[in-house]
């Protein structure tokens, strides 16, 4: 294949250190994994809001959405959400380069893919997060009432029920959703990019909500 022999690439004036420098703060991917039902789109969506109010630059990238528009041409075989995964993590490559923190919700459930990201990435920027819960717990929720329809059998290749979930061997981080309060997990996450250095220093001046009067 050589589709991008006429193709050069154009580097921008505005970089992503200077980027990062106007915003405060370092840019980064975390990589939310884990079977549909476990929590992963809460959880990212809770974290997004605490370090938007730290004043972060942040986006959400979830499953359910992101099969609407960007992937809405792909289905579930193995080898759709092996496409579906290289093309989230372009876009967060992207996003790191835009100096965000990109949050994404997949069930991203095969080993190489996470590793492709994690390689393409780069993995001082990515940190992979173990959303874990037991099949029957996301079962018992059902939320979306598609663990029913898959024992039925009227929905193929079902995560968790026909189609296999390879649990992260050496994640960056683990949080039992069915076991930690929301609120507790969040800041498991938020504490670990501290640990991390994404975040520098959490004080409860900075976690007030924007907005809050308080003086200064
Ligand atoms: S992934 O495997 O390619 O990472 P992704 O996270 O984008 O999956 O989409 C998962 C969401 O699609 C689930 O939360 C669920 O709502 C829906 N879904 C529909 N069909 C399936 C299926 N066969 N397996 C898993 N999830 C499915």
């Amino acid at each position: 294949m050589d589709r991008q022999r006429n193709v050069v690439w154009h580097n921008a004036l505005v970089t992503r250190d200077r980027r990062e420098r106007l915003n405060g703060h370092r840019s980064a991917a975390l990589w939310f994994t884990g079977l549909s039902g476990s929590g992963k789109s809460t959880l990212a969506h809770t974290v997004e809001d605490r370090l938007h109010g730290l004043g972060f630059r942040t986006f959400v990238f979830d499953g359910d959405n992101v099969r609407h528009g960007l992937c809405s041409d792909l289905g579930f075989s193995p080898q759709d959400r092996t496409e579906n995964i290289r093309r989230i993590a372009e876009m967060v490559k992207l996003f790191l380069e835009a100096g965000a923190v990109s949050l994404t919700a997949f069930i991203s459930p095969y080993r190489r893919d996470r590793d492709f990201v994690r390689n393409l990435v780069g993995k001082n920027d990515f940190l992979e997060i173990y959303c874990r819960c037991p099949l029957e717990v996301c079962e018992d929720r059902d939320t979306k009432g598609l663990y029913k329809r898959a024992r039925a059998g009227e929905i193929k290749e079902f995560t968790g029920i026909s189609a296999p979930y390879e649990e992260p061997e050496n994640p960056d981080l683990v949080v039992d959703t069915h076991l930690a309060s929301l609120e507790h997990c969040a800041n498991s996450v938020v504490n670990f990019l501290a640990v991390r250095g994404v975040v520098r220093e959490i004080s409860h001046e900075a976690v007030r909500p924007v907005g809050a009067s308080g003086g200064a």
